[in-house]
């Protein structure tokens, strides 16, 4: 299939055809991701908390980001990958996010970048389009922000936050953003942004009526045991499944029963004698 471009996804807008969007963080999640038919994959900033264990997003860092797109890149060559831009690798100033947003498409080929924020970070999603890269948007709960949000909250619950929202919304599509994603915000908040700007939307915890859905591979394979809030579907258990099998092969190899024959080589009998004599000889 081939890969789509920031213009299809504005045609499956048009039309009402729902974007599949997933993060991942190496090569296979991304094979796996590109050979499902996902439409978008995100490198996301939550690398952080899935591979490295880090408590929030805040650590990660450019040369971690650079290191997981390629390898995203690598296992999905047809598929429009986003890179997310790392925590201070934007707010600085323009020469900082046109630098940054650059490494990620030319050190990593990433198709879009996605720094967080809404109208406070408009002039730097200018820059970078300005620079010729494209940018996603990412709106509503921004953890990069965790500690100014108070936590891991959900946003816009109120008709003055939907006021906000939507501001940030109209700001960065100005700014020049082809896309956002919107997340932990009520559905009615990710309906009105959907249905208010030309971009498509992608909304995570933000109900049925966006462009897309985004989700944490992880969290729809079940494969960590961190806490699942309501909005995730879990389509498998890989961390009871990955746990079984590594039981069984601890226990395999503790009581002789693995490696079984079928899985070593052994000398051809001549061989064998022969290293007896060598054997024999050296003794
Ligand atoms: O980093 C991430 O996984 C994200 C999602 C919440 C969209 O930005």
């Amino acid at each position: 299939m081939a890969k789509k471009s920031i213009y299809d996804f504005y045609r499956m807008k048009e039309k009402g055809e729902k974007v599949t969007y997933i993060t991942a963080y190496d090569f296979y999640q991304a094979r796996l991701a590109e050979e499902a038919g996902i439409d978008m994959i995100l490198v996301g900033d939550s690398v952080a908390r899935i591979v490295y264990g880090y408590p929030t997003m805040l650590p990660v860092t450019m040369d971690q980001m650079v290191v997981h797109c390629q390898a995203v890149r690598a296992g999905a060559p047809n598929t429009c990958i986003i890179g997310d831009m790392p925590f201070l690798s934007y707010e600085i100033g323009v020469s900082d996010a046109i630098r940054n947003a650059g490494r990620l498409v030319k050190e990593a080929g990433v198709d879009v970048v996605k720094p967080e924020g809404g109208r406070e970070v408009a002039y730097l999603i200018k820059a970078i389009v300005d620079a010729g890269m494209c940018v996603q948007g990412h709106i509503g709960l921004t953890a990069q922000r965790i500690g100014q949000m108070g936590g891991f909250r959900p946003q816009a619950t109120t008709a003055e936050g939907a006021m906000e929202v939507l501001a940030d919304a109209k700001a960065i599509e100005e700014a020049g953003a082809t896309a956002t994603t919107i997340v932990a915000v009520p559905a009615e908040v990710g309906k009105l942004v959907t249905e208010s700007v030309k971009m498509p939307v992608y909304g995570i915890a933000a109900g049925p009526y966006c462009d897309g859905q985004v989700q944490i591979c992880t969290d729809v394979l079940g494969f960590t045991q961190m806490f699942i809030p309501r909005f995730v579907k879990k389509y498998a258990n890989l961390y009871e499944e990955v746990g079984r099998a590594y039981r069984e092969y601890v226990d395999d190899v503790r009581k002789g029963k693995f490696p079984g024959e079928e899985h070593y080589d052994k000398m051809e009998a001549a061989e064998q004698e022969k290293l007896r004599a060598l054997l024999k000889k050296v003794s």
